[in-house]
């Protein structure tokens, strides 16, 4: 697919249009390597202000700066977000998408996306093998979102999260749990010890206890020996309902002794499994708080609502959605590099390669031709 002109290919950035989303695709700091590579970048006024950049600094990076309508008109559009039902009928045959398009959430999209004969990738559909790492956006975002987990977390409390001796006398630290110690559970396991709680973590996968032990948090183990809950692609199988209330089990103790909980259990492709119920949650003590990272997908807990803080008993429950767009220049700032490489990735002299026998392709790919692809590899 040859996509040339006057440069080797015209990139548009467009402004976020989903409410909420305080993200940008691409950075100046990525414009101006795009521009060095003999790219055009088209940037819409504004795209960047909510994550702290401003159209001066895209400018100086050497992008044109331009209204929605010439932005949409690029060869390749980069996007945070999936496309809202308004922007769809903004692309054209032909161009290239590059967003999270959380596809799986939203199916009617690709079928959309192939009618009108745009190639899409998925950039949290990566594959997760070394030679990707550094393109890696689903790790990007969920860094973030378990370090603004644990803050939302903590500025929720009412209490403080270190040990402090004071003159007033000992201060207990708080207690935390987190469960699942992928990319968000570390992160969050890393930040609320760095603020001096003491810190349980919990997975189905055993490599995980070395890593939560490794950060300096306890592995909170099951009475049962779990074997074969990894997938070759190092993600967690979905476990049976057997399994679930044994973990149910295990969890159900701890609670009524932790302040703070960061649910982040996620089996790709379905919905998260349910670790926490409302009974769970009615023997926590009162002003203990949830933020449950899952809620995007429907959550780790019963009374989790997507983008509300329910109380229940004196216990909150954040269905946290937004957070990365919470720390919106950091999480644009690691997208935007996860993109450029991407797009380096890509793009050999002015051609963008669609070779179906890569799985740098092959995966993130899922719309192409005007056909709809599994998205792991498949047509
Ligand atoms: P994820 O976001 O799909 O899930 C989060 C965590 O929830 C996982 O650790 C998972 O084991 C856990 N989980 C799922 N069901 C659970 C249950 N019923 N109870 C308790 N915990 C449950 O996972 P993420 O963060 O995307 O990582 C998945 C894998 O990919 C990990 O093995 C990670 O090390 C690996 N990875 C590899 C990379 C690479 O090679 N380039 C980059 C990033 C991650």
């Amino acid at each position: 697919m040859r996509v040339s002109r006057e440069v080797d290919v015209r990139i548009g950035v467009p402004k976020e249009r989903r409410s909420g989303e305080r993200r940008v695709g691409l950075t100046p700091e990525s414009v101006k390597k795009l521009v060095a590579g003999g790219h055009g970048v088209v940037v819409e006024g504004g795209a960047g202000a909510a994550a702290g950049y401003a159209d001066r600094d895209y400018r100086e990076a050497g992008a044109t700066l331009a209204d929605s309508a010439a932005v949409w008109n690029a060869d390749i559009l980069v996007k945070v977000d999936r496309p809202t039902a308004e922007e769809l009928p903004l692309l054209r045959s032909g161009q290239v998408l590059i967003a999270m398009l959380q596809h799986l959430a939203e199916p009617e999209l690709v079928g959309e996306l192939a009618r009108r004969g745009v190639t899409a990738f998925a950039m949290d559909w990566m594959p997760r093998i070394t030679r990707a790492q550094d393109m890696d956006a689903r790790s990007s975002m969920s860094t973030v979102q378990g370090y603004e987990a644990v803050l939302l977390g903590a500025e929720l409390l009412p209490r403080l999260m270190p040990m402090l001796m004071t003159a007033a006398g000992t201060l207990a630290p708080a207690r935390v749990l987190v469960i699942g110690a992928g990319v968000a559970g570390l992160s969050a396991i890393a930040t609320a010890r760095r603020l001096g709680a003491v810190v349980e973590g919990f997975d189905v996968r055993p490599a995980t206890r070395e890593q939560v032990e490794s950060l300096g948090a306890r592995f909170l183990a099951m009475d049962t020996e779990l074997a074969d809950t990894q997938d070759a692609q190092g993600y967690a199988r979905a476990q049976s309902d057997e399994i679930l209330e044994l973990e149910r089990q295990t969890l159900g103790r701890r609670l009524p002794t932790v302040d703070l909980v960061i649910p982040t259990a996620l089996i790709p492709g379905r919905k998260p499994p349910v670790l926490l119920t409302r009974p769970m949650v009615e023997s926590m003590r009162p002003g203990s708080v949830i933020v449950d990272v899952a809620a995007p997908f429907g959550g780790n807990c019963e009374l989790t609502r997507a983008g509300e803080v329910v109380e229940h008993e004196g216990v909150r429950v954040v269905g946290a959605v937004d957070l990365e767009s919470r720390k919106a220049f950091h999480a644009s700032q690691m997208y935007s590099r996860n993109v450029l490489n991407y797009i380096n990735y890509l793009i050999k002299d002015g051609t963008l390669n669609v070779n179906l026998e890569d799985e740098l392709v092959s995966f993130p790919l899922v719309t192409h031709g005007g056909q709809v692809r599994t998205g792991r590899g498949g047509a």
